[in-house]
C-alpha cells in the first residue's frame, strides 16, 4: 500500500486563508501580510493567501484586495485565493493574483450553507470563473469539501466525490483538493476513496486537504503520500476551520507534516525552524497557543534550555 512515495511533495500552505478565516479576533491587514512574507521566507513554493468571498460571510478575510496588494511576492512562489462567483474572480485579477481556487462540497447540505447554492447551480456559478481567469492567464484549483463526511449530513457516498472530480477536471482545472472538511477521516477510509479517485484523474492533478479534528491528519498523508499524492494542503501552527462546518478545526500543521515527510527522506524544501518562528509569532497575533504538535515541542524545548541556561 506504501510504496509509491514520492521524492518531493510540495506542501500547499493554507495558514494565511483556511487559518485566519476561522479566527475570532480581527486580525490587522499589516500581521496578514507579515504573516505571509514571513511564510514566503520558509521556502514555501505555494501559499493560499486569502479569499474574495462576500466580506458578510468571512468578514476576517474582507481586506483580500489589501492583503494580495501589500504582500512582497517572491519569484518561483505561487500565491493563490479562494473565489466563488465571477464577482470575486473579477476582485482577485484587480489585486494581481494569478491562481485562483474554487470550491464545492460533495454534500448538498454544507454546501448550500457555505455558498448559499446546490451543488449544480455551484458548477454553472463556475463557467463564469474557469474559463475567463483561464484566458487571463490565470490557473485555477479546485476544492471538494466533505468528502469522507459532512457535518450536516454524515457519510458521503465516494461516487459522488468520484462525479465532482470529473466535472472539475472537464471544466479545466489544473488540481483538484481532497478537502476532509471537518477532519473524520481514517487512514483505511482515505485509501479506499483516493482509489476510486485516482482511477478517473491523474495523481499529479490530485491534493489532500485534512483538518486534524481527530488527530487523524497526519495517518492520512501518510496514506495519501504512500499512493503517490505529491501535494499536500497544511496550515502554519495548525491554525484553521471551516465557519461553515460546526465542528471543523484546525488544519493540519505545516509544521508536524514537513517534519514527517523530511523525516522519511521526503523533500519538502520548507525551513521547519523558520515555520516555527513564524508559528510562534501568530500566536501572539491570534492571541491562543497554536496546535501544532511539532511547535509545542520545539518552542517547548527552546524554553527549557534557555531556563537551564539562566539556572547555570
Ligand atoms: P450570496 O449571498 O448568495 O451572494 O452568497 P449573492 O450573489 O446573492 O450576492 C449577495 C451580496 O454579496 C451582493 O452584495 C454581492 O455583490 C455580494 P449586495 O448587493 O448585497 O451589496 N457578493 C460578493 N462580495 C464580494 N465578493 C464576492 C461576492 N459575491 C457576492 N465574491 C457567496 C454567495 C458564494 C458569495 C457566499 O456564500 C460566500 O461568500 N461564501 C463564502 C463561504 C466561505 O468562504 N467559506 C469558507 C471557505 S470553504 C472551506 O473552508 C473549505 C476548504 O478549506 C476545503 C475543506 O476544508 O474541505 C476550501
Ligand atoms: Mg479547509
Amino acid at each position: 500500500m506504501l510504496e509509491q512515495f514520492p521524492s518531493h511533495v510540495t506542501i500547499y500552505e493554507v495558514g494565511p486563508r483556511d487559518g485566519l478565516q476561522n479566527e475570532a479576533r480581527p486580525i490587522a491587514t499589516s500581521d496578514k501580510i507579515a504573516m505571509i512574507d514571513a511564510l514566503t521566507a520558509t521556502g514555501l513554493e505555494r501559499i493560499e493567501i486569502t479569499s474574495f468571498v462576500n466580506p458578510k460571510w468571512i468578514p476576517q478575510l474582507a481586506d483580500a484586495t489589501e492583503v494580495a496588494r501589500g504582500i512582497h511576492r517572491k519569484d518561483g512562489v505561487v500565491y493563490s485565493c479562494l473565489v466563488p462567483n465571477k464577482k470575486g474572480l473579477e476582485k482577485a485579477l484587480d489585486a494581481g493574483m494569478k491562481e485562483v481556487a474554487v470550491f464545492l462540497s460533495a454534500s448538498e447540505t454544507h454546501n448550500k450553507k457555505n455558498v448559499n447554492k446546490t451543488i449544480a447551480e455551484t458548477l454553472t456559478a463556475f463557467e463564469e470563473v474557469i474559463d475567463p481567469a483561464r484566458e487571463a492567464g490565470v490557473r485555477v484549483r479546485a476544492y471538494v469539501s466533505t468528502v469522507y463526511g459532512c457535518p450536516y449530513e454524515g457519510k458521503v457516498d465516494p461516487a459522488k466525490v468520484v462525479a465532482l472530480v470529473g466535472e472539475l477536471r472537464k471544466r479545466g482545472v489544473y488540481q483538484i483538493s481532497l478537502g476532509d472538511t471537518i477532519g473524520v477521516a481514517t487512514p483505511l477510509q482515505v485509501k479506499s476513496v483516493l482509489e476510486q479517485v485516482i482511477a478517473v484523474a491523474p495523481l499529479a492533478e490530485l491534493a489532500v486537504h485534512f483538518h486534524d479534528t481527530r488527530g487523524t491528519a497526519l495517518a492520512n498523508v501518510l496514506v495519501a503520500v504512500g499512493m503517490g499524492i505529491a501535494t499536500v494542503d497544511s496550515a502554519v501552527g495548525g491554525l484553521g476551520g471551516c465557519p461553515y462546518a460546526p465542528g471543523a478545526s484546525g488544519n493540519l500543521a505545516t509544521e508536524d507534516v514537513v517534519y514527517m515527510l523530511e523525516g522519511m527522506g521526503i523533500e519538502t524544501g520548507v525551513d521547519l525552524d523558520a515555520l516555527v518562528a513564524c508559528a510562534a509569532k501568530l500566536s501572539a497575533v491570534v492571541g491562543h497557543e497554536m496546535p501544532s504538535k511539532y511547535t509545542k515541542a520545539a518552542l517547548g524545548a527552546r524554553s527549557k534550555s534557555a531556563t537551564r541556561i539562566t539556572a547555570a
